[in-house]
C-alpha cells in the first residue's frame, strides 16, 4: 500500500507568563485544546504549583514549567535560553490588586512595568515575534459615554495597578513601532469570573478576596459571615455599581483566537488593542439575584458605604471584538455563576 507521507504538524509552542494564576491557567487549557504546546513560567507568589495537576486533569497534558521571576533581567534571560522554539507569548504575570498597588506603588511599577520590559527585549533577543498582552477596562477610568469602545479614550487610572496597564500599552506601542519584526495585541478585560466547568481550576485569591465574585463564593461557603455590598446610592437602576462580567473560559478564548490572528498575519498593524467583554452591564444587586437563582443558595448580603476608588459603571461594546477579532462571549451569566460555585465547593 502506498506509504501516506505522515505530516507531522509541529506544534506551536506558547510561552504563558503567569499561567498558574487565574486567567493564565484557563487559557493554557484552552491553548491545549487548540493544538498549541505550553510552557508556563511564573514565580508562584500569588497562584500554587498544583494548578499544574489541575490543567492536566482537563486535557491530560501536563504543560512545561519553570519557577521564574520574569521582573528580574538574569532569571528572564535563563529562562529563555532553556526553551529557544517559543513563537509567541501571552503575558499575564503582573501584580493584579487594586488596593495593594495605591499602598505600595513601587513593587506595582517594579514588578509590572521590569516582567513586560524583559519579556520585550527576549523577544527581540530570540526571534520572538508575537505577544498578547494582558490589559484590563481599568485603563478607561470611569467613561463619559457608555458602552466603551476602543477609541473611547483611555483616563486617568484609579489606581497605580491600572496606571501599569496604561503604561506596558504605551511600551507595546512604542517599542513595536521601533522595532516592525515584533507585534502585539492588548486584551482590555473587563470584570472575570467563574471556573471552568471541570471544577478542577478556578479563581484562588490568596487571604481575603478583593473581588466581588470569591467574595462572594466565601461568604456562601461559610468562610465569610456575610457580603457588603459596596454602595446602592449610586445612579443606576437599582443603586449598585454595574460592571461587564465576563466568563474566565470566554476570555481565556479570545487569547487564542488572538495569538493566531498573529501567528497567521492577520493582524491589521503591529499594535491592536480590543475590549474584551460580554456587552452587558450587571449591577451587584443583580449578580446576587443570579447566583441565588442559579445555584439555589442564599447569599448572605448588606449594604453598606461605597468603597473608595470603585467607578460607578463600566460595560464593554464589543462588536470591534467580535467583527474583527471574530470572538464573541459565549456563556451566560447564571452559568458563570453556577460555575464559581461548583469550584468554590471543592475548596
Ligand atoms: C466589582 C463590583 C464593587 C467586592 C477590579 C480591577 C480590575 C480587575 C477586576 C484585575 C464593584 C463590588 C466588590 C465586595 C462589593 N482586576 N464589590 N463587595 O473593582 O470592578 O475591578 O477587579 O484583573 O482591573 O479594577 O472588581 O470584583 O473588586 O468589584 O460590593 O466585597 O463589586 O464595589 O462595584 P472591580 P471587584
Amino acid at each position: 500500500m502506498k506509504q501516506r507521507n505522515q505530516e507531522i504538524e509541529m506544534k506551536k509552542r506558547v510561552l504563558v507568563s503567569g499561567g498558574t494564576g487565574y486567567i493564565g491557567s484557563h487559557t493554557a487549557v484552552e491553548l491545549q485544546n487548540n493544538g498549541f504546546d505550553v510552557v508556563i513560567a511564573d514565580n508562584l507568589s500569588n497562584s500554587k504549583i498544583e494548578v499544574l495537576d489541575g490543567i492536566e486533569g482537563i486535557t491530560g497534558i501536563r504543560p512545561l514549567f519553570d519557577k521564574v521571576d520574569l521582573s528580574r533581567k538574569n532569571e528572564c534571560d535563563e529562562f529563555f535560553k532553556r526553551y529557544d522554539d517559543i513563537e509567541a507569548i501571552i503575558h499575564f504575570a503582573a501584580s493584579k490588586a487594586v488596593g495593594e498597588s495605591v499602598e505600595n506603588p513601587l513593587l506595582y511599577y517594579r514588578n509590572n512595568i521590569n516582567s513586560l520590559i524583559n519579556i520585550l527585549e527576549a523577544m527581540k533577543e530570540h526571534n520572538i515575534p508575537n505577544l498578547v498582552f494582558s490589559s484590563s477596562c481599568t485603563v478607561y477610568g470611569q467613561p463619559n459615554k457608555l458602552p466603551v469602545t476602543e477609541s473611547t479614550p483611555r483616563k486617568e487610572a484609579e489606581s497605580p495597578y491600572g496606571n501599569t496597564k496604561s503604561i506596558c500599552e504605551d511600551i507595546i506601542r512604542d517599542v513595536v513601532k521601533a522595532h516592525p519584526e515584533l507585534k502585539g495585541i492588548a486584551l482590555r478585560y473587563f470584570n472575570p469570573i467563574g471556573a471552568h466547568p471541570s471544577s478542577k481550576i478556578g479563581e484562588l485569591p490568596l487571604g481575603v478576596p478583593n473581588n466581588l465574585i470569591p467574595f462572594l463564593t466565601q461568604t456562601v461557603a461559610g468562610i465569610r459571615s456575610e457580603l457588603s455590598v459596596f454602595g446602592n446610592d449610586y445612579n443606576t437602576p437599582d443603586g449598585s455599581c454595574i460592571r461587564d462580567y465576563i466568563n474566565v473560559v470566554d476570555l481565556a478564548n479570545a487569547h487564542v483566537v488572538a495569538i493566531e490572528r498573529l501567528l497567521q498575519d492577520r493582524n491589521k498593524n503591529n499594535y491592536e488593542y480590543f475590549n474584551v467583554g460580554t456587552g452587558s452591564g450587571v449591577s451587584v444587586l443583580e449578580i446576587i439575584e443570579s447566583f441565588e437563582r442559579s445555584t439555589g443558595e442564599k447569599v448572605p448580603h448588606k449594604i453598606v458605604g461605597r468603597r473608595a476608588g470603585d467607578i460607578e459603571q463600566i460595560y464593554a461594546d464589543t462588536s470591534f471584538s467580535n467583527q474583527e477579532l471574530g470572538w464573541k462571549a459565549e456563556k451566560s451569566l447564571d452559568e458563570t455563576l453556577l460555575s464559581a460555585w461548583n469550584w468554590q465547593k471543592t475548596l
